[in-house]
């Protein structure tokens, strides 16, 4: 092996030890439930992936779709289709756990980082790889989101003004 590194060697190898860091903050690295590998988000349809909310989501883990009213009649729609059979019309569970409670096997699914991984990745035996268009994925989070039942300072996926969190500054 040489020992020759010429000055814009040194400068390539400074480049790629800025670079390679920021590249992979820029693009969230979302991991299989069960096995941590990294999902391949690329096999995922072309279709639904450039959409504002999709973009927005795979920057910072955020659901855009949310609380947003437009977002849920499509959302309940695709939940209908690829997931009530298992879990239930209202997400109340049946053979699958009810994904409307505040109990999680996987506590990382009360983010929706973790809940998209959950669904894209799978996790254990029937729950396989839900591989549906990216947004079609975030319009359904909200709607699952959307059935919630239990405590909201559980729900960890909302800010704290959709919590209706008060003030903690004692007052309430
Ligand atoms: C063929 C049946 C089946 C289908 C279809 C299915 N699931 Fe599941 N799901 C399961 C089973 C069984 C489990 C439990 C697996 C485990 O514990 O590892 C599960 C687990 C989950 C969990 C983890 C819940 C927890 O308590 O942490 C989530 C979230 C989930 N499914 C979401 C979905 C969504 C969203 C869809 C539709 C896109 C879907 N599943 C489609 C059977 C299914």
């Amino acid at each position: 092996m040489s020992h020759k590194t010429n000055k814009s060697g040194y400068a390539a190898i400074a480049i790629a030890a800025v670079l390679l860091p920021l590249a992979a903050i820029a693009e969230t690295a979302f991991q299989h439930t069960i096995t941590g590998e990294k999902l391949d988000l690329s096999k995922a349809p072309d279709e639904g992936r450039d959409t504002a909310a999709v973009k927005h989501f795979l920057e910072t883990g955020i659901n855009q779709y949310n609380g947003d009213e437009k977002a849920l009649p499509k959302g309940e729609q695709i939940y209908l289709a690829a997931c009530s059979g298992c879990h239930g019309q209202k997400a109340e569970g049946k053979m699958g756990p009810g994904l409307n409670d505040s109990y999680w096997t996987y506590p990382k699914n009360k983010t929706d980082k973790g809940l998209f991984e959950t669904i894209y990745g799978g996790a254990q035996g029937m729950m396989g790889p839900q591989v549906l268009p990216l947004d079609d994925t975030l319009l359904l989070m909200a709607w699952i989101r959307h059935l919630y039942q239990g405590p909201p300072e559980e729900a960890e996926w909302l800010t704290p003004e959709q919590r209706g969190a008060a003030p903690t500054d004692g007052a309430g």
